[in-house]
């Protein structure tokens, strides 16, 4: 019997992790959809759903495959998501949000779940704001005055973290891509022209030879949608 598309990327998904040398830090896919144009939503800020059901269940699955789920402050303002896995069998990831300022509001989604926290990642000391609906991750900051990525996935690594999916949003994605931090990426095509918000800021970068490229690919169709996953070499891993 043919292999679904699931079959292939979770088998995929258990290859590139065994392969990958052990860094004592969380394993990092990016998963997101966007249009052929590379928008992931029209105005930031704002929420569009791209992927269709085959793809949205795709994602359901992936999540099933990690530890836990990162997404910035942004994508909970603006989403409000559940992160859980609800279209599959499996157990939801913990849910990790990047969020220097704990602004996450008290009643957002990720706040309401039965038994397990969600993870607020903040570089402040003292936030003034006691709350007992998250568990306050501490970080320093990075030099652009955001958080430290590499701290982030070591303090999650000493938590027991060991795989994290990236679902956004493009702040958070860039920031990845930029710390040469993400090892995979499973994108998901839908078939729109959007002209908003892309998914990739400015990586900083001016040579072909520093892009970071993926290799080696794989590409399928899901219903309408057109599913892309691969792993990230960054610098001489290009070679
Ligand atoms: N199509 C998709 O698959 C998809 C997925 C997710 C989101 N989205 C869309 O994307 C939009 C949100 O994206 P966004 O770019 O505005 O926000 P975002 O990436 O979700 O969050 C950005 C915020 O994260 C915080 N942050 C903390 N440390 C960071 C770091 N090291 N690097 C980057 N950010 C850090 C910052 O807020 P503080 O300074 O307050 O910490 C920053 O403003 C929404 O419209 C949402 O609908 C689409």
């Amino acid at each position: 019997m043919p292999k679904t598309i699931s079959d292939k990327i979770e088998q995929w998904l258990t290859l590139h992790r065994q392969r990958t040398v052990e860094h004592q830090r969380p394993q990092v896919t990016l998963c997101y959809a966007q249009s052929w144009d590379g928008s992931i939503t029209i105005r930031a800020g704002e929420a569009l759903a791209l992927s269709g059901d085959g793809s949205m269940r795709l994602t359901h699955l992936l999540r099933s495959l990690h530890d836990g789920i990162l997404v910035g402050i942004g994508t909970v303002l603006a989403d409000n998501p559940q992160l859980t896995v609800r279209e599959c069998e499996g157990d939801s990831p913990q849910a990790i949000v990047l969020d220097s300022g704990v602004r996450i509001p008290k009643h957002a989604r990720l706040c309401q779940r039965q038994g397990q926290k969600c993870w607020v990642v903040s570089n402040k000391e003292q936030p003034e704001i006691a709350r007992d609906d998250i568990e306050l991750i501490r970080v320093a900051s990075s030099d652009d005055n955001r958080l430290d990525l590499e701290q982030v996935l070591a303090k999650l690594w000493q938590k027991g973290i060991r795989s994290i999916m990236v679902e956004g949003g493009a702040q958070v994605i860039t920031a990845f891509v930029k710390a040469g931090l993400a090892d995979a990426i499973v994108l998901t095509v839908a078939p729109r022209l959007v002209g908003g918000y892309k998914a990739i800021d400015s990586l900083g970068l001016s040579q072909k030879a520093e892009l970071p490229r993926i290799s080696p690919i794989y590409t399928q169709t899901l219903g309408d949608d057109l599913i892309m996953w691969g792993e990230l070499r960054y610098g001489s891993e290009n070679d």
